[in-house]
């Protein structure tokens, strides 16, 4: 029997609570977009063994989570997924029982060249699994268009290019996705071993969940998630295990509230790159 609880009670939350426990407690077909950084089982310290796990167990535990979120998902809704090359292929086989599969993202983390594997390639990408629930799912791509700088709008200026919309209001990105990992030296790093850039989140989030949509992270991390919806006023219901992570986030949260307070006349939505490009050191920035 489904749930009775409304999903109001879980909005803007996070929840240092296992996300499969959590999850359960949400209404079904309630969440707009999933954004689903979890383990790689490469066996990363998180505090806990949620990355140590046998191939099998991981696969199961996969399935197991994925079922229950896709649940929770609108019909027009989608879901992000980070991976590795290891275990894509079996989960996105599995996803593509259940749901669309609109794209297999590459994310270059811009290793520099040094050293690396000798019996084989050096791996220097993570893939992302981008799905939908159905045809209809929610896409806004004129939000995470990329403005052509002037050189190539001048190279584009024959009588054919003149007047063209993509030309104005920037093309649409691709499914390789140039963003430098997060350095030590980065203002927005935590103190966590794979923090993702909210950059990247960012762009997931405004293409695919309309403004005050809600977002569902299972694995917060240092809570990326919710603060690239506080920056693009969409709502988020995170979770995460690690009792040290989920202080972290709530302090990186408020960092961010107070932030926004003392800067009412900041733009939010869509303007939080070039908000963040007046804060930080310009190291990464997509090119894709
Ligand atoms: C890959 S990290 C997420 C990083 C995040 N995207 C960020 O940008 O900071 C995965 C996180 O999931 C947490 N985790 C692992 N198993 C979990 C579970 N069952 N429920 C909730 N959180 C879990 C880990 O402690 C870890 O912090």
């Amino acid at each position: 029997m489904p749930n009775q609880n409304k999903i109001s009670q879980f909005v803007d939350k996070v929840l240092n609570q296992d996300a499969l426990e959590g999850m359960q407690l949400l209404p079904d077909e309630s969440i707009d977009l999933i954004v689903a950084d979890p383990p790689y089982n490469l066996g990363k310290d998180y505090g806990n063994d949620s990355d140590k796990q046998e191939s099998e167990a991981f696969l199961r535990w996969t399935e197991e989570w994925l079922s229950l979120a896709i649940s929770k998902l609108k019909p027009n809704g989608s879901l992000y997924i980070f991976a590795t090359w290891r275990y894509s292929p079996e989960i996105f086989v599995f996803l593509k029982s259940k749901m669309i599969m609109l794209n297999e993202i590459i994310w270059d983390r811009r290793v520099p060249s040094m050293g690396g594997s000798t019996r084989r390639y050096s791996s220097v990408h993570d893939t992302i699994g981008f799905f939908a629930k159905s045809k209809d799912h929610y896409f806004d791509l004129d939000s995470i268009r990329i403005p052509y700088d002037e050189e190539t709008k001048k190279a584009r200026s024959r009588s054919i290019f003149v007047g063209k919309k993509w030309l104005e209001v920037g093309y649409n990105p691709k499914d390789l996705w140039s963003v430098s990992r997060l350095h030590r030296i980065h203002a927005e790093r935590e103190d966590h071993p794979t923090q993702k850039p909210l950059e990247i989140i960012e762009r997931m989030v405004r293409a695919s969940c309309p403004e005050n949509g809600i977002v569902l992270d299972p694995f917060a991390g240092t809570g990326t998630t919710a603060i690239a919806c506080l920056l693009n006023k969409r709502r988020y219901i995170t979770y995460e295990l690690n009792p040290e992570y989920y202080e972290m986030i709530l302090k990186r949260i408020k960092r961010k509230s107070n932030f926004f307070l003392e800067s009412p006349s900041l733009p939010v939505n869509g303007d939080s790159k070039k908000q963040q490009d007046n804060q930080m050191p310009l190291l990464f920035g997509f090119n894709s």
